[in-house]
C-alpha cells in the first residue's frame, strides 16, 4: 500500500513537471510570431537614422542616452507598449514610459 502512495506521488510530480515546463517563445522581432512580437504602424516610413537598420537596432540606446535625439520624439512614431517594451523587457532595459 505505501509503495503504490509512494509510486502514485512520483507519477502526479512528474506529470506536473511535464505539464509545467517552461514553453518555448518566440524572440521580439518586428512583424514575427508571438506575445513579443515588435509592431510599428505602416502609416509612417523609418526616418533616416534607422538606416542601416541593424545598426540603429544595436545603437538607438547609444544616439538616445548621448542626447542627439529626444526619446520624446521616437513616441510619434513608436507605441512603447508593442513598440519599445516587449523587446526592452525581454532585454532587461529600462522601460520606455510617455
Ligand atoms: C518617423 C517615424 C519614426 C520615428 C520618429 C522613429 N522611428 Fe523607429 N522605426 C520606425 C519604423 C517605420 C521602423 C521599422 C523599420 C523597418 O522595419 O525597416 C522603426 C524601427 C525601429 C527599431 C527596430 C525595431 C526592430 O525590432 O527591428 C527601433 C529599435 C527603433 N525604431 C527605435 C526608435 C527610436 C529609439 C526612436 C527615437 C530616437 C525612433 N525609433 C524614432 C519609425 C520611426
Ligand atoms: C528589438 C529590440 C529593441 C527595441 C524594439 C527597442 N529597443 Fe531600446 N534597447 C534595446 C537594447 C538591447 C538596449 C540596451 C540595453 C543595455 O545595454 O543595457 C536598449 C536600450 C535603450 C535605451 C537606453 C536605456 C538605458 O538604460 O541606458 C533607450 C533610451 C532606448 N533603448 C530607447 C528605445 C525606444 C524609445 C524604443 C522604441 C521606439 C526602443 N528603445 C525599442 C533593444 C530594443
Amino acid at each position: 500500500m505505501r509503495k503504490l502512495i509512494l509510486a502514485l506521488a512520483v507519477l502526479i510530480l512528474l506529470a506536473t513537471a511535464v505539464a509545467l515546463y517552461p514553453s518555448y517563445v518566440e524572440k521580439p522581432v518586428k512583424d514575427g510570431a508571438g506575445p513579443l512580437a515588435v509592431y510599428i504602424s505602416a502609416e509612417y516610413a523609418a526616418p533616416e537614422y534607422h538606416s542601416p537598420l541593424d545598426f540603429w537596432q544595436t545603437h538607438h540606446m547609444d544616439m538616445v542616452n548621448r542626447g542627439d535625439l529626444e526619446q520624446a520624439d521616437c513616441l510619434y512614431c513608436h507605441v512603447p507598449e508593442y513598440s519599445c517594451n516587449n523587446c526592452h523587457d525581454y532585454v532587461g532595459a529600462q522601460r520606455i514610459e510617455k
